[in-house]
């Protein structure tokens, strides 16, 4: 006889062995779907440390490449480029010059592991003396001037060889700038990844370190998204589909799932989300200290990233979770 109460459905009868909770399983990643960003820096012959992101570094183009093909190896989809110039100028000179960092950084990689999509960050923060990403007239950053800008950075990647160009200085117009600037070149079939919500965030931190980028004056409040905004977010990724986005990102990761939830339900586009380096450095920080399993922590938090919907997860731990997943898939 049953006695009463005795629960019929048993929740834990397929928790009981790991063939069972891998059959039951609801989110899987695998490398494929991983994004490695990298630092490229012009006039190195080795790598540099960065501390505020322990195992980043700034790469040489050798070291580069050779992270490349050991991306390519553990079967990341993609490496995400981002080219620190040795001379900086109120126009970002360096961000489209045909022998610029990036531009060379591209050709190498494409050399060393050609299975890897490479894409590149369009924007000019990384090459401007101030530290913004665009134009500045006085302390305001000139929407319409910055998207020549950002469509001359755009060609001139695509013609270095990028495989997907990806604009996020977060002004108006920018995906249909970059769209009808390639399209004239003849990069008709150069897909474009917009950071179509990209908020105004304290976790960008150690990347403005790595990358020498933070603002000299001001911030970026007049064109990065207020946190406290989910219905903004959406409208930017209207706007960016509408104007031509192959791929929308939602960025940063960890503060946002619920807008990253909200945009895979409203839209179904390929979307990516991107972990940044502060919500990477405080993995490393606590793990440091031995108060977090790292890796049970990296992939609990990629596994919450698919979960809420990401096709694409853009991470400096992409290299760890890679091999993660090679043992324990
Ligand atoms: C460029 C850009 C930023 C990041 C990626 N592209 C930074 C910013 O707005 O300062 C941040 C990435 C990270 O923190 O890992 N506009």
């Amino acid at each position: 006889m049953t006695p009463v109460g005795f629960p019929a459905v048993r929740p834990r009868r397929l928790r009981r062995t790991p063939q069972l909770r891998r059959l039951v399983r609801e989110s899987r990643l695998t490398p494929a779907q991983l994004v490695l960003p990298c630092f490229v820096k012009e006039g190195l012959t080795r790598p540099e440390a960065i501390p505020s992101m322990p195992g980043v570094v700034r790469h040489s183009l050798k070291s580069l490449a050779a992270e490349a093909r050991q991306a390519q190896r553990l079967g990341i989809g993609s490496i995400l480029l981002f080219g620190l110039p040795r001379r900086k100028d109120a126009r970002g000179s360096q961000a489209d010059a045909a022998e610029g960092i990036v531009q060379q950084a591209v050709r190498a990689v494409k050399a060393a592991a050609s299975a890897l999509t490479v894409i590149t960050d369009v924007c000019l923060c990384e090459y401007t003396d101030h530290g913004h990403c665009g134009i500045l007239r006085g302390t305001h950053v000139q929407n319409d001037a910055t998207l020549a800008r950002l469509a001359a950075i755009a060609v001139s990647q695509a013609r270095a060889g990028a495989d997907v160009v990806a604009p996020s200085a977060m002004m108006d117009g920018q995906v249909r700038a970059v769209r009808r600037a390639l399209d004239a070149a003849g990069f008709t079939e150069t897909p474009i990844l917009a950071y179509a919500a990209k908020y105004c965030s304290a976790f960008y931190g150690p990347f403005r370190d790595a990358a020498a980028s933070a603002p000299q004056r001001g911030d970026r409040q007049g064109y990065q998204m207020d946190p406290a905004n989910v219905e903004e977010a959406l409208r930017e990724v209207a706007l960016d589909i509408e104007e031509g986005a192959d791929l929308v990102m939602v960025k940063p990761a960890l503060a946002y799932l619920d807008v990253l939830r909200a945009v895979k339900e409203r839209f179904h586009w390929p979307t990516a989300v991107y972990q940044v380096s502060g919500e990477y450095a405080m993995l490393k920080a606590a793990a440091a200290r031995g108060w977090l399993d790292e890796d049970r922590a990296t992939r609990e938090l990629v596994t919450a990233m698919r979960r809420a919907g990401a096709d694409l997860i853009i991470t400096y731990a992409a290299r760890r979770v890679a091999q993660q997943l090679h043992a324990a898939p």
